[in-house]
């Protein structure tokens, strides 16, 4: 049995993720999306947010799981028993410390590889912060994330200005 971890920071889950994920899985018999919790950058969302966003977006892919970790990505792919970590590529700007993570990642435990998915050309330029910078000016999103998403990027935009 196959599984690979999709590890992210996903504030908020965007359609170029879901898209990895869809082409992800069907290469899998498992994919555990996997977010972290304890990232540098300050989330717009709580681990809990973002963990259900994810879960409501992929409940239509059976083979799927989505789970929060703390600590080294590979180390949570070992745990899951995944052989495979996947990434997406958007550009030649992500592949520099996608190359460097993949290589530490594969220094630390060389049976997890690290597998590359070149992002779908219409989504290249999607990522998270892009989405949080245009819906905070009150720009459309909907072309970004799913409409479910799109509604809680505002609603928590809103909360947070009070
Ligand atoms: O969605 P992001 O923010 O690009 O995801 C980055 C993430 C979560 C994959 C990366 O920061 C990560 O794996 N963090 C956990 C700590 C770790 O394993 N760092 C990589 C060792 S070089």
């Amino acid at each position: 049995m196959a599984t690979a971890v999709y590890p992210g920071s996903f504030d908020p889950v965007t359609k170029g993720h879901l898209d990895i994920i869809e082409r992800a899985s069907s290469l899998v018999d498992e994919l555990v999306v996997a977010v972290l919790k304890n990232n540098a950058k300050t989330p717009l969302f709580s681990t809990e947010e973002r963990v259900n966003m994810l879960k409501d977006v992929t409940g239509h892919i059976p083979n799927v799981r989505v789970e929060s970790f703390g600590g080294l990505s590979v180390e949570f792919a070992r745990e899951s028993g995944a052989k495979f970590i996947v990434r997406g590529l958007r550009a030649v700007t992500d592949f520099e410390y996608e190359l460097q993570m993949a290589q530490t990642n594969r220094s630390i435990r060389p049976e997890i590889d690290t597998l590359f998915f070149a992002t779908e050309l219409r989504y290249a330029y999607i990522s998270s912060t892009i989405v949080k910078e245009v819906a905070s000016y009150g720009g459309d999103i909907s072309g970004f994330v799913p409409p479910q998403i799109a509604e809680k990027v505002y609603e928590k935009l809103a909360s947070v200005r009070g």
